[in-house]
């Protein structure tokens, strides 16, 4: 009998893995895919890590999580600036001194600083009633018109218009020549690639790829005391509810072998309405890859049903009140943990979803990790 049955070989489910061996206890943890990791997973095509689920630049403040993530691999120090490429036209990220200089030829934070609170006067916008005139009044008509509008209507599928204001609360601006898109102390991608993260945490753990909890869920449930969920909350109750919906993307993935550099940068952002992807991966550039060929991938957003890939949770008033409802059953259960961004319908980076992993291992096993000294 297992102690453990972990759903899910992502960050969430390796970590809950890894901490309860080292506590004796005895796990296996299963995967309906066919490789450890979850969404972290990256394929090796031509010798360059590819994220097969969308880019993952890990990145925190936390010295802890750092600390944590330290026992397992070293990471290379790449720097996270992505490029917008609006019709040709290309402006650094996150909104910074080089961005304005290029849009409006402006040299100091002042005159910046001026040019948009003109643009927001301008605007006249007092009580906005939906996302295109949040961003107005917040960072004026030019900035929104070529580096938000194009970008968020291809996000969400919608019209900026029909979108709800509070999407955007804030639009980080900066007044210096910093192009570091995070603001976090520690950030990079793990020397080695992702894979060795999952691989080093799951060493000694008996492992089963290409399995479904939901086609045997009986057998499975039966063979441990307590079971891990990192699957989707509303499958594991039959959707009784309704269904927690998601976006998702679509991924185009193109081995270019007579060119070494394609576009310059990891991330280039399309943020023109035509152009149908948001944005371009080139992969080799998040490892400063020397390979004589290059790999790309386009991101393309697209509507999920039930059956496709679930991404970003859409957690508006609808369902979040759903998840609400999960939530409630989920904490009923003596001998379920549910984990993890479909177990707990969230959107966590990789820092926040290690935190989590981590606090719910020290609830569960009552042992300290997270401020060990
Ligand atoms: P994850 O989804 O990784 O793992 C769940 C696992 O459970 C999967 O392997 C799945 O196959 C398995 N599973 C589900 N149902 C099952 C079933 N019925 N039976 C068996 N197995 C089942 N974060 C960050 O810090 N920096 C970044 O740059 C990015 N970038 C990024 C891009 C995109 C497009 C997305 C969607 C997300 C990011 N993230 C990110 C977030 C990051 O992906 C996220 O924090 C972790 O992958 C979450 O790990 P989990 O273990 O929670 O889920």
């Amino acid at each position: 009998m297992y102690d453990y049955l972990i759903v899910g070989t992502g960050l969430f489910g390796a970590i809950f893995a890894h901490e309860a061996i080292k506590c004796e206890k005895k796990c296996l943890i299963i995967d309906k895919r066919d490789h450890l990791g979850g969404n972290i997973y990256t394929e090796n095509i031509e010798g360059i890590n590819v994220h097969k689920y969308g880019a993952h630049i890990f990145h925190t403040s936390d010295e802890r999580i750092w600390n944590y993530l330290n026992q397992f691999v070293e990471f290379n120090g790449y720097t996270n600036s992505p490029i917008a490429n609006y019709r040709g036209e290309i402006y650094n990220l996150p909104f910074n001194m080089n961005t304005f200089n290029k849009l409006w030829g402006v040299i100091t934070p002042q005159e910046a600083k001026e040019k948009i609170e003109l643009q927001k006067k301008e605007a006249g916008i007092k009580e906005p009633r939906n996302l295109e005139e949040q961003a107005i009044s917040l960072v004026g008509v030019d900035i929104y018109q070529k580096l938000i509008k194009g970008y968020t209507e291809k996000q969400w599928g919608r019209a900026a218009k029909d979108l709800p204001s509070f999407i955007i609360n804030r639009i980080p601006v900066r007044f210096n020549y910093d192009n570091n898109y995070f603001n976090d102390k520690f950030q990079g991608i793990p020397i080695g690639g992702y894979n060795l993260i999952i691989e080093k945490m799951l060493e000694g753990c008996e492992v089963r790829l290409n399995t479904d909890f939901f086609s045997n869920r009986k057998e499975l449930e039966g063979l441990a005391r307590k079971t891990v969920f990192t699957g989707m909350i509303d499958q594991y109750y039959d959707y009784k509810f309704g269904l927690l919906e998601y976006r998702s993307l679509d991924f185009q993935t193109e081995v270019i072998k007579e060119n070494d550099n394609y576009q310059g940068n990891a991330v280039v952002n399309y943020t023109d309405r035509e152009t149908p992807y948001t944005r371009i991966i080139e992969h080799k550039h998040f490892e400063f890859g020397t390979q004589k060929g290059t790999v790309i991938s386009k991101e393309f957003p697209s509507e999920w049903k039930n059956g496709c890939e679930p991404y970003y949770p859409i957690n508006d008033q609808r369902n979040n009140e759903l998840y609400r409802q999960y939530k409630v059953l989920a904490d009923s259960e003596q001998n379920v943990i549910f984990g993890g961004r479909l177990g707990t319908y969230k959107y966590y980076d990789m820092h926040q979803v290690i935190a989590s992993a981590l606090v719910t291992v020290e609830k569960e096993l009552g042992v300290e990790i997270l401020n060990e000294k």
